[in-house]
């Protein structure tokens, strides 16, 4: 199979590692890609009015898209009309990450558990559901605000100005034009995938992302400075509860409503003492989570992405994973999520031998490895124990020569924590 993959991250690069695995693969092309990208992948750079161009020409079998924003600006539907075979979800369908209220609706739609809600284009309406409803309470943008239009308000007060910043304009732009105002839940969180080809569900696996910039959990939010696979929190019963009680009904809602879901489902659910309840939906792998996925995953990715675009996932049957757990830690460039220096070199990559090591924000200049981006490096391994892998990548990263860079290095903390029984439900 000839196959694309669009996108330029450490998420596109696993992707790609796992692809050229494929015996099914004879040619593996990226736009743009990377560096590491490159070492599996040729690397051209396609705007989208030459995509469907270089598909019939280069004659793609199959169009598989990394990040949200191609499918928010409707990539899939573009390749779809042109009858190329895509994985990845439709504009329509892209809702589902790109509009909370949408989200909401459609979990409400498909009894998906989830907090209890109410959406707003009105400040009076707005206040009058946060005085009935009380304090702590959680309100969010209806659109995408870099990962920042949720905020967790302790007092009314705060959610009032909260909810009048975000509907003025003023702290999120036209992102804040309608807010969705929800219960505020507590409990453990934790990342579970899907893929889905518009009818069926195939289950994934678990991961657990660390969100903040620095150790113990503390610092700005970021989009992800590690992860690791499974996260042992999800217990064979609970896995169960969110494929019935969550992902089915909603891909079944979503093909009700008009916009059948093709892609990864990437759900976001808090365990709590109720039973486990949708946070939110992402429409891609997550990045880091899908590195970590990436080095468990033993079935071929290339055939089961394929039997997605081609509504053919009922065949697949289960997808097999490595016993073994991944670990995947970020190198950052120091100052990020913040302002951050981009160009410094990174040297001495080439004698990590134990670690899997994916670019996340990298180019190549006169055969050096230049920093190009707020998250650069994903150093990736897998062990008999999480603590091994997580020994693993850590050794790398001593190895790694970037004065300019920084990483947590307390990925893993959670699982190693645990009991070595996995925890029940019941005692979250
Ligand atoms: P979201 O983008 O909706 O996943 O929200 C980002 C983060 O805000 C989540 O990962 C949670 O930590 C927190 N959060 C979102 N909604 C709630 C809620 N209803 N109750 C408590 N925390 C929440
Ligand atoms: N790591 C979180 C995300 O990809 O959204």
């Amino acid at each position: 199979m000839k196959v694309l993959l669009l996108g330029s991250g450490g998420r596109e690069h696993a992707l790609a590692w796992k692809l050229a695995q494929s015996p099914k693969l004879t040619t593996l092309y990226a736009s743009p890609g990377n560096p590491g990208i490159a070492q599996h992948a040729e690397c051209i750079s396609l705007s989208n009015d030459k995509l469907v161009s270089f598909c019939k020409t280069a004659d793609i079998d199959l169009v598989i898209v990394g990040p949200e924003q191609p499918l928010v600006d409707g990539v899939a539907d573009l390749l779809t009309a042109a009858k190329i075979p895509v994985f990845g979800c439709s504009q329509k369908a892209a809702r589902l990450e790109g509009s909370k209220a949408f989200m909401k609706d459609m979990l409400n739609a498909a009894k998906v558990p989830t907090a209890f809600y109410g959406r707003f284009t009105d400040i009076e309406k707005a206040t009058a559901f946060i005085h009935k409803n009380g304090a702590p309470i959680v309100v969010k943008t209806d659109g995408l605000a870099a990962g920042k239009g949720v905020i967790i308000c302790e007092t009314i007060e705060e959610a009032i100005t909260a909810a009048s910043d975000m509907l003025s304009g003023e702290s999120f732009g036209t992102a804040g034009n309608e807010i969705v105002i929800e219960e505020f839940l507590e409990g453990p969180e934790i990342s579970y995938f899907a893929l889905c080809d518009g009818k069926t569900v195939l289950p994934l696996t678990s991961a657990q992302d660390h969100k903040r910039a620095y150790d113990g959990d503390k610092g700005p939010n970021t989009g992800g400075m590690g992860t690791y696979s499974p996260a042992p929190i999800l217990t064979p019963a609970l896995e169960q509860e969110i494929i019935e009680k969550h992902l089915n009904p909603t891909l079944k809602t979503m093909a009700d409503m008009g916009c059948p879901f093709t892609g990864v489902l990437f759900a976001g659910l808090m365990l709590t003492k109720d039973g486990p309840k949708m946070l939110e939906y992402n429409i891609r792998f997550g990045d880091p989570e899908c590195q970590s996925l990436m080095l468990r995953m033993e079935s071929d990715l290339l055939d089961i992405l394929d039997k997605a675009a081609h509504k053919k996932l009922d065949e697949v049957g289960k997808v097999q994973w490595s016993k073994k757990p991944a670990i995947t830690v970020v190198m950052a460039a120091k100052g990020y999520p913040a302002s951050y220096q981009k160009g410094s070199e990174i040297k001495n990559l080439e004698a990590i031998k134990e670690a899997i090591i994916f670019h996340a924000g990298t180019k190549e200049e006169n055969g050096k490895i230049l920093a190009n981006g707020g998250r650069v490096l994903n150093i990736c391994a897998t062990g008999t124990t999480l603590a091994e892998a997580r020994e693993c990548v850590y050794d790398a990263i001593e190895q790694i020569d970037w004065p300019e860079g920084f990483y947590r290095s307390d990925i893993g903390w959670q699982a190693l924590k645990l009991p070595a029984s996995p925890v029940k439900t019941g005692a979250l």
